[in-house]
């Protein structure tokens, strides 16, 4: 989602900024702009679209300018349009401010400012900050007060999510900063300060890193960086070392980060499941199975809460926990939980799942399950996130950076850890289960097996790539497995489809499937096989073309057109192995499709508003 870098030092800033912006680009956005600040004068770039649209315009401007700010937005307040566009300039002209989150009294705000006569240019809900800090100075002799001193008067004029990088020309060689709700780092390298919303941003000059907590402000020269609270006291922060990587180690010899990310599979569930049998799966020395961290005994009930894909996992985990250690478990969608009252307690155990560890609503849903006393268990990606550092204990998943906005190795990874808590509440209620935990070892060459059916995918999706819609069901695991499938087909193709349990169809959704339509039926879960056979005679009856993906050669005589075969593993670990053809096959139909498959429109990799 939306992205900031900074910059003030020694080196001119325009490329510094074009280069933050580039590395930012995976987390999806929709326009993006740059100001530069020169003796007191401000030079602002704006475009909607890529980032490489302001390469060129601001190559022209020649700029000597060590001192500047940049942004790229995924709108929510008004249209992906350059007027919209950060940063946002306040109408004395003497403020730039750039701003990821939402500023929720935006509107009162904003009525109150135009009673007074000032006038708004964009839609936005970040142009209230430049038009509160130009007004607040104004009012006073604009010289009294330093920027810190008027932004320690807006700040708590405003309500909602913000970090937020600003520009004054009253004081052309400061580059201020502040955080509530959404993150913010402030580099520390070689040729200056930098400043962003995310690591990725920061290249090789850049050695030492301060995380900002809520309610700081930073304030950024030449000389260093100098931290207040939101009283204006000054703070000592400590810094973290940094080294520079490459985001995902590069494309490779690959042609998307996605198809990348896919091979990737196996190694990201293997390191991801050491961490619970101390160390390599088959090494002799491998130790015996132990979960890494603290949790209560025996929870009355395990919530599963996360959105989008994280959140398919938990409908799989759901399955698994349940079934392995018979403890009800509950999987909701993170921006439902919170609104839902949920009847959550001390007794209980809340898991959240998440890649980026920055998703808003799940972040919330922690703090919604802490507030009623649940014991809460972060399962997460990134290293020291917010909902790493909200959660009570951490399981990581450690598939690595995923740059491809549509997840898979993440995912994989977080069916890992699900499948590895399942079998420590089995343990803890002595369910031996040394079938399950054998199968969890090899799960890293089962997934591997399965990267062997990218034929099979790919002729299915040169069938596919046509349709206007598709559909994919199945029962139980397969279903959880179908919800996954159906959302990578359409988020990353932009073909529609729907994901139904295979017993469902029949109630209503059965009357859109025509001559043609192309239906994937899951067909793994074994002893369902029978039922789910006889859904897909249902609809191939009433003229779908029925892709079936089945272990153990089964579907060949189930009226489908053609059948993805995998090889079979313990039955509730099918979903790592199922939804890897199910990845290719949406993989090839987006490639078919001409569609931007590492970049889809209109979606982020961090998911950082409600
Ligand atoms: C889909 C996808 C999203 C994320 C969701 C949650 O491919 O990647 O649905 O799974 O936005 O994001 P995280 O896991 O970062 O909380």
């Amino acid at each position: 989602m939306c992205g900031i870098v900074g910059y003030v030092g020694e080196s001119k800033a325009a490329p510094l900024l074009l280069d933050g912006l580039r590395a930012l680009e995976y987390r999806g956005y929709d326009s993006a702009g740059a100001a530069l600040m020169e003796d007191g004068a401000f030079t602002i770039v704006r475009r909607a679209g890529r980032v490489e649209q302001l390469s060129e315009p601001l190559a022209q401007l020649h700029s000597a300018a060590k001192i500047g700010i940049a942004h790229t937005r995924w709108a929510t307040h008004g249209a992906p349009t350059e007027i919209n566009a950060h940063p946002h300039i306040s109408a004395d002209g003497r403020w730039a401010v750039v701003h990821n989150g939402i500023i929720e009294n935006a509107d009162a705000l904003r009525a109150e400012l135009e009673t007074l006569g000032i006038a708004f240019d964009s839609e936005t809900d970040t142009e209230i900050i430049p038009q509160l800090l130009g007004r607040v100075s104004g009012f006073e002799d604009a010289e009294q007060g330093t920027p810190l001193d008027v932004l320690l008067d807006v700040l708590p004029l405003l309500e909602g999510s913000w970090a937020l990088g600003i520009l004054c020309a009253n004081a052309p060689d400061k580059l201020l900063c502040a955080c509530q709700g959404s993150p913010l780092l402030v580099g520390e390298g070689e040729d200056g300060l930098y400043l962003a919303s995310d690591y990725a941003a920061f290249g090789e000059n850049v050695h030492k890193v301060y995380r900002m907590t809520d309610g700081e402000i930073g304030v950024l020269t030449r000389d260093g960086a100098a931290f207040y609270d939101s009283r204006g006291q000054a703070l000592t922060k400590p810094a973290e070392e940094f080294s520079h990587r490459e985001q995902g180690g590069g494309k490779g010899s690959y042609t998307h980060f996605m198809r990348k990310e896919i091979d990737e599979q196996p190694l990201a569930v293997s390191r991801t499941l050491e961490q619970f049998f101390g160390g390599a799966l088959h090494a002799a020395a491998a130790g015996d199975f132990r979960l890494p961290c603290q949790l209560p005994h025996s929870p009355r009930k395990v919530w599963l809460v996360a959105c989008g894909s994280a959140y398919h996992a938990c409908v799989s985990g759901k399955y698994v926990i349940e079934e392995l250690a018979r403890i009800p478990c509950e999987a909701v969608v993170a921006s439902e939980f919170r609104y839902q009252y949920p009847l959550i307690g001390e007794e209980d155990l809340a898991v959240f799942v998440s890649q980026s560890g920055e998703t808003a609503d799940t972040l919330a849903a922690v703090r919604e399950a802490s507030a009623r006393g649940a014991a809460t268990l972060g399962v997460v990606n990134v290293a020291g996130s917010a909902i790493a550092r909200a959660c009570d204990a951490v399981l990581p998943t450690l598939a690595g950076a995923e740059i491809a906005v549509a997840t898979t190795k993440a995912y994989s990874a977080q069916l890992a850890v699900l499948y590895a808590l399942a079998l420590h509440f089995a343990k803890e209620q002595a369910h031996e289960e040394p079938e399950f935990e054998e199968a969890l070892r090899r799960l890293p060459e089962s997934i591997q097996a399965a990267l062997s059916t990218e034929d099979a995918a790919k002729a299915a999706a040169e069938q596919i790539a046509g349709a206007d819609h598709a559909y994919f069901i199945g029962r139980n695991l397969d279903y959880a497995a179908a919800l996954e499938g159906s959302l990578k087909l359409k988020e990353i193709s932009y073909l529609h489809s729907e994901a139904y349990p295979a017993g469902e169809l029949k109630h209503g959704t059965i009357s859109l499937i025509e001559a043609g339509t192309p239906v994937i039926a899951l067909a793994c879960c074994e002893r369902l096989l029978p039922k789910t056979a006889a859904n897909i005679r249902e609809v191939a009856a009433r003229g779908a073309r029925v892709f079936a993906v089945c272990a153990r050669g089964n579907g060949e005589h189930w009226g489908t057109d053609s059948v993805i075969s995998l090889q079979a593993t313990h039955p509730l670990l099918m979903p790592s192995v199922e939804v890897i053809p199910l990845q290719l096959l949406s993989y090839h139909v987006a490639r078919i499709r001409g569609c931007d498959i590492d970049k889809p429109k209109n979606l982020a990799k961090s998911v950082t508003v409600e």
